[in-house]
């Protein structure tokens, strides 16, 4: 990786920051997506989760912090180290920091289908057609009613009308797709699987621990990071 992900995050100690104004974004849908979650257990997997700035500003103070089970899944070792000291340190002992590739889908199958599933910082740094699988792939790894959270920044070529319409295309309803003025160069997407989940194949399940949801995941990687965000 050629990027400094540990230096990366140097942006969000700036209130003014792109990063900042898009985390403020992120962290707000966030706060609401689990507000929204059905009552009982909610699964939460970020991918690529960095420092865990959006989750760990959110859930400790969350009301339906006790029903949450989070793993965060970060390749960085420092990264990973920050995030779990945060979390530790805010005593969510139902968050678990992973290190590990993100890109690879049974890294984190025991937290499939998730309710809530955030994949920010991503979009920005694997090519056009990972997002795309990546987008496809969501439809296997949400449970019915799940909100995903994404970003992409907005530089020209814009892809984010492209992304949104993948997600629509894969059968997400687009919940948000916010106008930032402090960051008109970032875009956040929220969107969410549909309470009553439409399958490819007849009969199956995106339940909770469903083996359907899992064998529905595309075979390889679903991305690879190339260069800067
Ligand atoms: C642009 S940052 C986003 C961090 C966080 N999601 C945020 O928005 O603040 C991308 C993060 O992905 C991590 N990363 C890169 N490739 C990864 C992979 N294959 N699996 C897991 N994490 C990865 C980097 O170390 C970095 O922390």
């Amino acid at each position: 990786m050629n990027q400094d992900w540990v230096r990366w995050h140097e942006a969000y100690d700036d209130p003014a920051s792109y990063l900042s104004a898009r985390l403020a974004c992120v962290q707000a849908h966030l706060s609401d997506a689990l507000t929204a979650a059905a009552p009982g257990p909610v699964r939460l997997l970020s991918l690529c989760a960095g420092q865990g700035n959006d989750v760990l500003g959110v859930l400790p103070g969350h009301p339906r912090r006790a029903d949450v089970t989070a793993v965060l899944v970060e390749y960085d070792g420092h990264n990973a180290a920050v995030a779990a000291d945060r979390a530790g340190r805010a005593g969510l002992t139902n968050l678990e920091v992973r290190q590990a590739d993100a890109g690879v889908a049974a890294n984190y199958a025991d937290m499939l289908p998730a309710d809530v599933l955030l994949l920010c910082g991503i979009f920005g740094n694997v090519s056009d057609e990972d997002v795309r699988r990546t987008v496809l792939a969501a439809t296997a790894m949400c449970v019915p009613g799940a909100t995903v959270i994404w970003t992409r920044h907005r530089i020209p070529p814009d892809l984010t009308p492209q992304l949104r319409a993948w997600f629509t295309e894969a059968g997400f309803a687009e919940v948000a797709f916010p106008q930032l003025p402090a960051a008109p160069l970032a875009g956040v997407g929220v969107a969410r699987w549909p309470a009553a989940a439409h399958r490819s194949a007849p009969g199956s399940s995106n339940a909770p621990g469903s083996e359907n949801a899992r064998s529905s995941l595309p075979e390889g990687r679903l991305f690879t990071f190339r260069g800067a965000d």
